[in-house]
């Protein structure tokens, strides 16, 4: 079988020659000595249509066949230069590999994306998900190329863990305990010591911690995988299971961090521009209007800097907008990221030490004792994309700061030792990958941004 990408790559090749191409029926219509059906292969984004006449000896059944139909279909590729479509196959035959209920979901009109999360094994075949889903696996790709390109070395970071990166409790727990005849110890808590691994675990929030103890190894890595959060909010923009690319770099500070966070989404958004124009002028022209062009000015500027305190200067004379008012130490919600990237800055921007209260233990202090070196990078349409640090290096302050949080010692002896053992300034970031495909696509909910979307309530298929 030829793909239909290969047939309009290199179109010249195979004019008037004899093809064959296997695929799925998107519609069918037939008079009585001839029919058109237009197939999709899955390989491009664009369809082909197929001639078939009474001539062949299946015509009756060719004519019967439902959307949705599997087909291989044998035929010439002939030039159409008046029709919408560069050229079309005259079949000399139509295998019917599978046929397709007269009930299949999928037809003609354009479907909600909410009706089609009622279907996510259907789905896949419509354009709107045809797109989506090329452009997060060429996304995927770039991604890998670029720290590849740059000598980063990939780790394969653990799901299961016992530990809790972020300090938000909002954790997957994972345990072959019987939940119904749950084994206690003498002062009434669950004796995990029974559990699997001898110790309560769940699944693992960020994989970041584990990449730092290779990043003190190997200077420079990052990790690409799935993290789950129990976060009970029932947004647009949280899933329970999502990616997460998580670099971390050795001798470096916060500046060099947020340098490589924009030459990282440059990258991945001219890769995708480049190697996805059929994806992406669908998307500008069904889903975001401005989004090409957006795109572009987004890759030929820099980004934008601010730091917590100025953005709440910002924000505080703002708070007439807002649902949630805003003041020094509070966390910026949504409403106020949006408000910041999108009528402020209007390009992406990074917001700088942030109070040390709303962040992760594991953030350097800053001079002033009250705020850390973190980052979150916010864009347009979304609000925060990347949150990442420079981490704290000295041993003293970090052990203080774990103290202050009461966080159990011995859970974090491996993270202390490397700041015992050759500790360098070093720093990382996270860029929430669903969010990053929402970015590059103008796709507004995150559930039609992830294959199978987990979320509060939904875990189907
Ligand atoms: O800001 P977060 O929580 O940072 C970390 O996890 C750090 N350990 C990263 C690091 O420094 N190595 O999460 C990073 C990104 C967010 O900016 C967001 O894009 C995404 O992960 N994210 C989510 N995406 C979808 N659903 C959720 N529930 C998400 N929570 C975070
Ligand atoms: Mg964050």
């Amino acid at each position: 079988l030829i793909t239909v990408r290969e047939i309009y790559r290199n179109r010249e090749q195979y004019l008037n020659q004899e093809v064959t191409v296997g695929g799925w029926v998107r519609s069918i219509r037939d008079s009585k000595t001839f029919g058109f059906l237009v197939l999709h292969d899955g390989t491009f984004f664009e369809t082909l249509q197929v001639v078939f006449a009474d001539q062949l000896e299946n015509f009756a059944d060719i004519c019967k066949l439902n959307v949705g139909a599997a087909v291989i279909v044998k035929g010439t590729l002939v030039p159409t230069p008046e029709a919408k479509q560069p050229f079309e196959i005259q079949a000399a035959s139509v295998e019917v590999e599978g046929t397709s209920a007269p009930d299949y979901p999928l037809q003609k009109k354009r479907h909600s994306v909410e009706f089609l999360r009622t279907i996510s094994h259907l789905r896949p075949r419509t354009n709107m998900f045809q797109a989506t889903f090329r452009v997060r696996s060429l996304a995927a790709y770039a991604i890998h190329k670029f720290f590849q390109e740059r000598d980063f070395v990939y780790v394969h970071t653990p799901l299961i863990t016992g530990s809790d990166c972020e300090g938000a409790g909002e954790m997957f727990q994972v345990t072959t305990l019987d939940l119904k005849n749950v084994p206690m110890t003498e002062d009434g808590k669950v004796d995990y010591t029974q559990d699997f691994f001898g110790k309560s675990t769940n699944l693992t929030v960020s994989g970041q911690l584990n990449a730092e103890t290779f990043a003190q190894a190997f200077r420079n890595v990052y990790t690409f995988g799935p993290t789950f959060r129990a976060e009970n909010s029932n947004t647009a923009r949280h899933a329970a299971e999502f990616w997460m690319i998580e670099p971390e770099i050795a001798f470096a500070d916060l500046k060099d961090d947020m340098v490589l966070a924009e030459s990282m989404l440059k990258y991945v958004i001219r890769y995708v521009m480049e190697n996805a124009p059929e994806e992406m002028a669908f998307f500008n022209n069904f889903v975001d209007k401005g989004l090409i062009d957006r795109l572009n000015s987004v890759v030929s500027a820099d980004f934008g800097h601010v730091t917590y305190t100025e953005a709440i200067e910002i924000l505080e004379k703002n708070n007439d907008n807002f649902d949630y008012k805003v003041s020094w130490g509070c966390d910026l919600q949504t409403e106020h990221e949006r408000y910041l990237t999108e009528q402020i800055f209007k390009k992406p921007v990074f917001v700088t030490d942030y109070p040390k209260e709303i962040k992760a233990f594991y953030m350097k202090m800053n001079e002033d004792g009250k705020t850390v070196a973190a980052m979150d990078c916010l864009v347009p349409g979304i609000g925060e994309i990347i949150g990442g640090s420079q981490r704290e290096d000295d041993y003293d302050k970090l052990l203080a700061r774990m103290n202050e949080l009461r966080m159990k010692e011995e859970d974090y002896k491996f993270y202390l030792d490397l700041r015992k053992y050759g500790s360098t300034r070093h720093a990382g970031f996270g860029l929430g990958f669903e969010r990053c495909v929402m970015y590059l696509t103008g796709v507004a909910n995150i559930r039609d941004a992830i294959p199978f979307p987990r979320t509060v309530g939904n875990c189907e298929l």
